[in-house]
């Protein structure tokens, strides 16, 4: 695991789109996947930067995003989809044939379109870079604790804690839903690389048990543990309780030397 701290938010979503803009720059055809909340939202902007002042084509990129609420409508104020138009695929040269989301209707199988989406993940030749956030509870997608490392797409009924922690994003009275399409741990570990983002102090607990706790389906986070190329970038407070800080610190000053004479992958 690559551990990255960083001063604030900002300087978060910053690193984290130079990763983005390297993937989509060098690759053909780039894969990404990709999530929604808060964190995310910063570097969506900078994406949207630079494809406006410095032209960054988004022309030849799929995504696929890792999670949508069940039974949701794509042109609901909440769901997923709007998010990502609103934050993201409007404002870029996207293509919106190329972007997914694990949709799942009242009258369709989830069982069914879980594998769905796992064929079209496939079909483009697999993620190349997974961008994540991470619950307090230490979920990823909507990998809620208990969630299998070996699950893949599917419905999961969200915790208590989840749906309190989203409950901020709702009007008073606006129904909230309780179940949502996600992709799996494993999915998520198919991934090339991965990248996990993190800032502010109620996130420091999960991210110290994703990266110095036990391999444990109690944070499911953890299991990034055993990725080849898990990248996890944090701001100060997100980082205040991990023990080993000043090593990360040393050692990403040692790592920028390599990125900087071959690149960031
Ligand atoms: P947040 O959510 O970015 O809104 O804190 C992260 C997550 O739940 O994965």
């Amino acid at each position: 695991m690559q551990v990255i701290i960083l001063e604030n938010p900002d300087e978060v979503a910053e690193h984290a789109s130079q990763w983005v803009i390297e993937f989509i720059s060098k690759k053909a055809k780039p894969v990404l996947g990709l999530a929604t909340g808060s964190t995310p939202i910063n570097l969506y902007k900078k994406l949207v930067k630079s494809h406006q002042e410095f032209d960054i084509d988004f022309s030849h990129v799929t995504t696929f995003n890792l999670d949508e609420y069940h039974n949701i409508n794509a042109n609901n104020e909440q769901s997923y989809r709007t998010f990502m138009t609103k934050n993201l695929f409007d404002k870029v040269n996207i293509n919106d044939k190329n972007t997914h989301l694990p949709t799942c209707h009242q009258d369709e199988n989830p069982r069914q379109q879980g594998f769905v989406f796992e064929e079209k993940i496939k079909k483009a030749g697999g993620i190349d870079l997974q961008i994540l956030g991470i619950g307090a509870n230490g979920h990823i997608g909507f990998n809620e604790p208990s969630s299998s490392f070996a699950s893949r797409t599917r419905l999961k009924t969200l915790t208590k804690q989840t749906l309190e922690d989203n409950s901020r994003l709702f009007k008073t009275g606006e129904y909230q839903p309780t179940m949502a399409m996600t992709m799996g741990i494993s999915t998520i570990l198919d991934a090339q690389y991965v990248l996990l983002m993190a800032t502010g102090k109620n996130k420091a607990n999960a991210v110290n048990e994703m990266i110095s706790g036990p391999l444990s389906a109690k944070c499911p986070a953890s299991a990034l543990q055993l990725h080849e190329h898990a990248i996890v970038i944090l701001d100060k407070e997100a980082a205040s309780k991990l023990p080993d800080q000043d090593y990360y610190l040393w050692a990403n000053t040692e790592h920028q030397k390599i990125n900087q004479a071959y690149g960031l992958f």
